[in-house]
């Protein structure tokens, strides 16, 4: 579709709040479809996508019991490859995409146990994986421990490097005749008559739309407390990557993750780089810690530490690589582990966020849900989409007006807590 702006003068089509993948990656699908767009973010990128590995791991992410959520990762790996081919297109330059596979492995006969499980459950949902032999294991990945007990081949699970495809949205979004990206931050939503009509910003500026997306990972709920008619239940979860570089000879030739005796650890490498100070080395990203924490930009050195020596077990040549970078970051949880995705009560207010361990994998879906409801085209993609029963009931699990908004306190006239 290319329909074009009709906002009157001054007043944009779209306002996103939050610069990072999710909402660059609405953004640049709404220009797509003629709207006019505003970013407001004081550093976009800086939240969740700068700490993210970027694995799109529908199989080896799923967790028992969240079979909404396994549908959903599906459909949102389904749309990786052409949202990066897109990209790259529109970009001119590459976002670090590898169809590599994932191998997940056992330390010790316990986490074993628990992969043969994680096979049975990708079994029931026809999810493609198998258990290998160690010798098998090692063909695939040479460097592979000596004390590692177990192991399975996911070969739909792949990885994509989440700062080349922010850097990629950045470019398509900011040069876009239509796109603005304005590096301050949203302090609160502008109302008017019960609807939504923009925010404004810690300069006090107004940026007046016909639509507003609230895309800023956990802040999202600080930013909607004041507004009535919706509830934002997303925390903080804290989390923390490590980058490396390595010789390439040195560098996982796939996706790794497993379980060190209960513990979960990944390693995702890149190909090697072309330019800059580590050029002909390969970054290794090794995650990731989880605390319910708030986002203070601290490193623990014992998370450090414990992602470490858990990586080294699975592959010990990382001892050989450079220690670059530790990061610290929240993930947008949400209770029930789905996000936040299209209109809400509302008028004029959408919500993108709530992503959790997710984000980069379903910020190609997202922004196609999303998009669909500000172009008023829900109903036909609802209707008309190729997606199997179980996902179309996945992507409706996502409803942002699935929580009831907070009632008033009783208690007091004007609700206020006593
Ligand atoms: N998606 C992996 C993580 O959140 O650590």
């Amino acid at each position: 579709m290319d329909r074009h702006s009709s906002a009157p003068h001054g007043v944009r089509d779209l306002v996103v709040v939050g610069g990072g993948i999710i909402g660059l990656a609405v953004a640049w699908r709404a220009l797509e479809a003629g709207l006019s767009v505003t970013v407001l973010d004081p550093d976009p990128g800086d939240g969740s996508t700068h700490a993210a590995a970027g694995m799109l791991a529908p199989a080896t992410e799923a967790e028992f019991t969240e079979d909404a959520a396994l549908h959903l990762h599906l459909a949102g790996a389904a749309r990786w490859l052409p949202f990066a081919a897109d990209l790259e297109a529109a970009a001119g330059r590459g976002v670090g995409l590898r169809e590599s596979g994932t191998l997940t492995l056992g330390y010790d006969e316990t986490d074993v146990a628990l992969l043969r499980r994680v096979l049975a459950l990708h079994g029931r949902h026809g999810v493609a994986s198998e258990e290998l032999t160690i010798a098998e294991a090692r063909r695939r990945e040479p460097l592979l421990g000596q004390r590692v007990r177990g192991a399975a081949w996911v070969p739909g699970d792949h990885a994509v490097d989440p700062r080349a495809v922010h850097a990629a949205l950045w470019r398509v979004v900011a040069a876009h005749s239509r796109g603005a990206v304005v590096p301050r931050a949203a302090v609160r939503l502008e109302q008017q008559d019960g609807r939504v009509v923009g925010a404004v910003d810690d300069t006090g500026d107004r940026h007046r739309a016909g639509s507003t997306v609230v895309a800023a990972g956990w802040a999202s709920a600080p930013l909607l407390a004041e507004v009535p008619g919706v509830a934002v239940p997303v925390r903080p979860v804290k989390g923390l990557t490590l980058r490396l570089q390595a010789d390439p000879e040195l560098a996982p030739r796939h996706v790794v993750r497993g379980l060190v005796q209960g513990r979960p650890v990944y390693v995702v490498g890149r190909e090697p780089a072309t330019e800059g100070p580590w050029a002909g080395h390969c970054e290794l990203v090794i995650g990731a810690t989880s605390e319910e924490n708030p986002d203070d930009r601290r490193a623990p050195a014992g998370g450090v530490f414990a992602l470490l020596r858990d990586a080294r077990a699975l592959l010990p040549a990382i001892d050989e690589a450079a220690l670059v970078e530790a990061t610290p970051r929240a993930r947008p949880s949400t209770p029930d582990n789905l996000p936040l995705v299209g209109a809400t009560h509302v008028p004029g207010l959408h919500l993108a966020t709530g992503h959790y361990r997710n984000g980069i994998l379903l910020a190609p879906l997202t922004a196609e849900v999303v998009v669909a409801g500000l172009t008023r085209s829900w109903f036909a993609v609802d209707v008309a989409t190729t997606d199997p029963p179980a996902v179309l009931a996945a992507l409706r699990a996502t409803d942002p007006r699935r929580f009831p908004p907070r009632a008033p306190d009783p208690r007091t006239p004007d609700g206020a807590p006593r």
